[in-house]
């Protein structure tokens, strides 16, 4: 048997006496995530944290955000506490649908117009075919297309309601794509796949009284800071990513696929030719106004989502009957408030400070100590600001020694 093919019991014995170590993991928990994947012999675990008092179009939100990173939680936190003492996010969806794309390959007597007067009829068979999308409440709802020489590009929009869509896309891609190569001087189909071009844009904002944050001083270095990322590719690629530690906190906490919504992203950075921030910060009578618009081509059904019970915890956490729309702008309103923890931090005290105290924690949860030792070496290792391994070791054996 292959390897794929065994059991992943079985593939566990193999590693093992291959000499790698592998951690325990009970057995139904690995016949489950077996379902899931391929060649699975364990898993990977992530903390689960939250973010609390999310406001967002009026409703206060308690956000699950998955992450090993420390200070991403913190972050958001903090944004969201900001937020909610200034009337929390206000965010709009455009959540027309994803895109598919269908590539043709036709001779010299193809005509695009003759093709074109089908699409009405095109669509209508797509919907026909696949109803129960269509009974909840999505469906195709527009083909168009343009010709290169010998190759025509159509841009199908379907509206996968309240899944992410992907699979549902490529099916209706691949019906379509058949009925299109029956066309008079259509040669073949070259392919047939979904786009991640961003689509399902939302876009979040914030309104922010200075005083809330440290001052007028602090809310016009953010605007400066801002003007930085816009300009310089250097610095919106940082920005970007200290949005995105929220953003795909939330994504993977939630079972959503990151890398979908991480390459759309940055095609949005890069619309008109230089990579930029994604966000904006400037100030509009006397207060500090934050923007971010992300392509959320995301789910709360379909894929995993129902069969994964930390997915479904996720859920849980966050309210009952979340729609995919509201979804969408907790998490972009949640890529804000990191934005905004992490421009404070920058143009006050310092990123360092923070993060370096979230660090040690890691560092102390490795010793070999008693929780009261770790308790005061940390302690320790805060108040005089050295969050070394070393210098952690130094503290606990001084303590013994004093002992
Ligand atoms: C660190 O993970 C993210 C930051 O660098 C983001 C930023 O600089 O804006 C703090």
């Amino acid at each position: 048997m292959r390897f794929y093919q065994l059991q992943p019991e079985e593939r566990r014995r193999i590693l093992r006496a291959e000499g790698i170590k592998l951690e325990d993991i009970d057995d139904q928990v690995l016949k489950r995530l077996d379902e899931l994947s391929e060649n699975v012999i364990g898993q990977l675990r992530l903390p689960l944290g939250v973010a609390q008092n999310l406001v967002v179009n009026g409703q206060n939100y308690m956000v699950p955000m998955a992450t090993e990173e420390p200070s991403v939680v913190a972050a958001a936190n903090h944004g969201a506490s900001i937020f909610a003492k200034n009337g929390g996010v206000k965010a709009v969806s455009h959540r027309d649908g994803i895109y598919g794309q269908i590539v043709l390959k036709v001779d010299e007597q193809f005509s695009l117009a003759d093709l074109e007067e089908k699409f009405p009829e095109l669509i209508d068979l797509a919907n026909q075919k696949f109803t129960s999308l269509v009974g909840h409440g999505g469906g195709t709802r527009s083909i168009s297309a343009k010709q290169n020489g010998n190759l025509v590009y159509l841009k199908v929009l379907v509206d996968p309601a309240e899944a992410m869509g992907a699979n549902k896309t490529n099916s209706i891609l691949e019906f379509l794509s058949v009925k299109l190569e029956q066309f008079d001087h259509v040669e073949e189909k070259l392919f047939a796949i979904l786009s991640n071009y961003p689509s399902q844009l939302t876009k979040a904002e914030v309104k922010i009284d200075p005083i809330t944050i440290g001052g007028e001083k602090v809310a016009q270095r953010i605007v400066l800071l801002s003007q930085i990322g816009y300009d310089d590719s250097y610095r919106a690629v940082t920005n970007n990513k200290g949005i995105m530690n929220g953003v795909d906190a939330v994504l993977i906490a939630t079972g959503n696929d990151y890398r979908a919504i991480e390459n759309a992203t940055a095609v949005l950075a890069n619309r008109d030719g230089q990579y930029r921030s994604l966000s904006k910060w400037t100030m509009e009578d006397d207060k500090l106004v934050g923007e971010l618009t992300l392509p959320m081509a995301i789910g709360v059904v379909g894929g995993s989502i129902k069969a994964r019970r930390d997915v479904q915890q996720s859920f849980s956490i966050l309210g009952k009957n979340i729609t995919s729309q509201t979804l969408g702008e907790i998490i972009t309103s949640i890529g804000l408030a990191n934005n905004l923890a992490a421009l404070l931090a920058i143009s006050t005290v310092g990123i360092q400070a923070g993060h370096m105290k979230l660090q040690a924690r890691n560092v102390v949860a490795e010793l070999d100590a008693t929780e009261e030792e770790k308790k005061t070496v940390l302690n320790k290792m805060i108040e005089e600001k050295n969050y070394s391994e070393s210098h952690a070791k130094d503290i606990l054996e001084k303590l013994r020694g004093e002992k």
